[in-house]
């Protein structure tokens, strides 16, 4: 694999104040199309719209599908990216499920380190802001047929962001109607169509003063799943609880370094089904202690209360709890390369 660099005559000019989240896109993007059963090799090029004939396959349906990343840089100026080779491996699983052309995890992360090395100086050095990294893939057949593409397109874009939510309690609503995945469906890939089928209830919630919905699985709508951007954690009576990954929850990368950290600070960890009867039963006996939700873009998110049915989980008295701050400082410490910790943190040269 080689990859062509095509050169820009000017570059932007680099936004000021507040970032957001994915408003401002990079000088470049990288992109790489697959085509007669194999994979050309990648292009970067300077950041420009695409042109797309309205019959491609994936505006009508949607064979996508998407990581999230980020680059941070270090007080010494260091550029560091968090457990890329896990992204790399699930952008395969997320593939295979889609029925769509994986790539080697060793291309992939090529692709990234490429582009990232070139877009260094968007990386944005003010506090919790880092690059967003955001490769994803596409079917560009023409056609009306429902089958699987024969073609692809392979993107990585980058978007200097701040941070998706801000480090305080949110209210979460519990919701009883809509479900997001059920076993054997696509939940535990990352693909735009679970994003896209999650959109109402999340619009709704909001309408009723909520930040996000927090799922319960598709067939009882019992058992607590994730939230609409993260997954989520809870310290019941000392111990942390967290839904299994058995097949329609997404298995987050954070989810995993977020357990990993708290098995080493000591806390004893149980992947489990947890019902909101549960969850209700121990916020009246006083022992939920703690929530938060874990993701790439959302890093550690406080929830301040859960509302179920008429029935409001008050969590910490709508205050940050300690393991939760705990756990954010600690991962943005690894994270931003104050810490070193196992192999996580992988230098981009
Ligand atoms: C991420 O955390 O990177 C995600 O992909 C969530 C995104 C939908 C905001």
């Amino acid at each position: 694999m080689e990859i062509k660099f095509i050169k820009r005559e000017k570059l932007k000019e680099k936004p000021l104040g507040n970032l957001g989240f994915g408003k401002y896109q990079t000088d470049y993007l990288l992109y790489r199309d697959y085509k007669d059963g194999k994979w050309e090799d990648p292009i970067i090029a300077p950041f420009e719209n695409f042109s797309y004939n309205p019959s491609m396959y994936v505006l009508h349906y949607a064979q996508e599908t998407f990581e999230g990343m980020k680059a941070y840089r270090t007080n010494e100026g260091k550029v560091l990216l968090f457990r890329p080779l896990e992204n790399a491996k699930r952008f395969m699983r997320s593939n295979e499920r889609m029925c769509m052309p994986v790539i080697p995890a060793e291309e992939f992360l090529i692709c990234v380190e490429s582009l990232v090395k070139i877009e260094k100086n968007w990386i944005p050095s003010e506090k919790n802001s880092s690059l967003y990294i955001r490769p994803f893939m596409y079917a560009t057949d023409i056609g009306l047929g429902v089958k699987a593409s024969k073609t692809y397109r392979f993107v990585i874009i980058c978007s200097p962001s701040s941070e998706y939510y801000k480090f305080e309690p949110t209210r979460i609503y519990v919701e009883d109607y809509y479900v997001r995945a059920v076993k054997g469906g696509t939940g535990e890939a990352k693909c735009g169509g679970n994003y896209a089928a999650s959109i109402i209830a999340a619009e709704n919630a909001q309408k009723k003063g909520f930040s996000q919905v927090l799922w319960l699985d598709g067939v009882e709508r019992k058992y607590v799943e994730e939230v609409g951007t993260m997954n989520v954690m809870f310290k019941i009576a000392g111990k942390i609880v967290t839904a299994p990954l058995d097949g329609s929850i997404l298995p987050g990368i954070t989810r995993d370094s977020c357990l990993k950290i708290l098995k080493s600070f000591g806390y004893e960890i149980e992947e489990r089904k947890l019902s909101i009867q549960e969850l209700i039963e121990a916020s009246k006996k006083g022992i939920l202690e703690e929530a938060w939700g874990t993701g790439t873009a959302a890093v550690i998110t406080p929830i301040g209360e859960l509302y179920y049915q008429g029935f409001t989980m008050k969590i910490n008295n709508f205050e940050v709890g300690e393991v939760t701050k705990k756990l954010f400082e600690h991962l943005k410490s690894i994270q931003f390369g104050e810490f070193k910790y196992l192999d996580w943190s992988y230098e981009v040269k």
